[in-house]
């Protein structure tokens, strides 16, 4: 073996990303080509977009990887690659180009499921500030625009075995966030537009609440009705930690239309598609939204962010978790990172979360996530597919 380094791709959804990362725990290289502005205009991921914005992308992204952890292929030690869960035609374009490297090269292939990837953004955060409960057993809440699940993450002789604890029966909370950000007239991707404006609003305005799951009963023989709901069984799991976020959407748009505010969410959508960025002052924001709306927007993230708190501290207590993980796009936020840290210090409990940059998509996870299955020789076969519904644990 040489220094240890792994290549890590990842394409499971709108970003093209590449890294190198050493032994797992040390960062050369993360490069992530966004494709947001393809998709701002549809308010969403276009599927079909989407692949083709992978297949341009991903030899410049992997050469940039490369460069800039002053490395060539020559170099390195395996090739990791997204399996799933994911968009199929976005991941098999990560996924045939690794196939490729890794068969001209001779080198092991490596598959990771994305989520795992996320858990380990924080672990290699962890590591890079040489954290002592290393090998805690650990809550992991993932949260991002696909994905609200808690895993009990747990060390067994060098690798991680994962446990789904709970889950959305709906909505991701990311995809609340875009979704109330799209019937605001505000920009895509929807969280860091709130993120933003939320900081200038009333969050006591509007009393929004969110009802116990009582039962899972009603669920239990339904098919699943979306794609957070295909990627993991519900029938096992405890109802005090499984969330909803479908219901506080539905109460933002009754909102609009009762207060009428929505002539003035239509005249923002124009501005926002011209290419606005999010506020950054109380000026730039209240010449964006009226003071109604602000109030709106930081009642709805303070909502959010206190149902995520509220369930994943009470697992994390029942399952004696010493370290809780944060992670996912929405594990940006800045309310979300202030309020777990304050609980936590609280409760006595060691919260993480993964620097800026590795919360939302990138490959440095996919690579850092790959390393304790290289160091076990878990490689997988050059007949690798994509699984759009992968699950992670059971
Ligand atoms: O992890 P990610 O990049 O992709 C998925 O795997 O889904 O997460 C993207 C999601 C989007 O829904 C986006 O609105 C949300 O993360 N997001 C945020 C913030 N930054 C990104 N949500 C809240 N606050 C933020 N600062
Ligand atoms: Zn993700």
């Amino acid at each position: 073996m040489g220094r240890g380094l792994i290549l890590g791709i990842e394409s499971s959804c709108d970003e093209t990303a590449a890294a190198v990362v050493e032994r797992g725990e040390r960062t050369l290289s993360s490069v992530v080509a966004s494709q947001i502005a393809t998709h701002a205009r549809y308010g969403g991921v276009v599927p079909e977009l989407a692949s083709r914005e992978h297949l341009r992308a991903i030899v410049p992204v992997v050469r940039a990887a490369l460069a800039e952890a002053g490395c060539t292929l020559a170099d390195l030690d395996a090739i990791a690659v997204t399996s799933g869960p994911g968009l199929a035609g976005a991941l098999l374009v990560g996924i045939t180009y690794a196939k490729a490297l890794a068969f001209a090269r001779g080198l092991p292939l490596i598959a990771v499921n994305h989520l795992e990837g996320h858990i380990h953004a924080v672990l290699l955060h962890e590591k890079e500030a040489q954290e002592d409960s290393l090998d805690a057993q650990s809550l992991a809440l993932v949260v991002s625009g696909g994905h609200t699940h808690l895993y009990l993450a747990r060390p067994v002789d060098g690798t991680w075995r994962y446990k789904l604890m709970g889950r959305t029966v709906d909505d991701a909370a990311g995809e609340a966030y875009d979704k109330v950000a799209k019937l605001l007239g505000l920009g895509y991707p929807g969280g860091p537009w709130i993120d933003a404006l939320a900081r200038f609003g009333d969050a006591k305005a509007v009393p929004f609440a969110f009802a116990q799951i009582k039962t899972k009963l009603h669920l239990a023989g339904k098919p699943p009705r979306t794609k957070a709901a295909k990627t993991a069984p519900i029938a096992e799991l405890d109802t005090h930690f499984m969330f909803s976020f479908s219901g506080i959407k539905t109460a933002v748009l009754r909102y609009v239309e009762l207060h009428g505010l929505r002539a003035e969410a239509e005249a923002r959508v124009a501005r926002i598609l011209a290419g606005a960025r999010p506020p950054q002052t109380k000026d730039e924001a209240l010449a964006l939204c009226s003071q109604q709306v602000l109030d709106l927007i930081a009642s709805f993230q303070h909502a959010v962010v206190g149902d995520l708190m509220k369930k994943t501290f009470a697992a994390a207590e029942a399952l004696g978790a010493a370290r809780i993980l944060v992670t996912g796009g929405v594990a940006a936020n800045r309310e979300l990172r202030a309020r777990f840290a304050a609980e936590a210090e609280r409760r006595w409990v060691r919260v993480a979360f993964p620097t800026l940059a590795l919360s939302t998509d990138n490959a440095a996870m996919i690579a850092a996530a790959a390393w304790p299955r290289f160091v076990a020789g878990e490689f997988a076969g050059l007949d690798l597919s994509a699984d759009p519904s992968l699950v992670l644990g059971r």
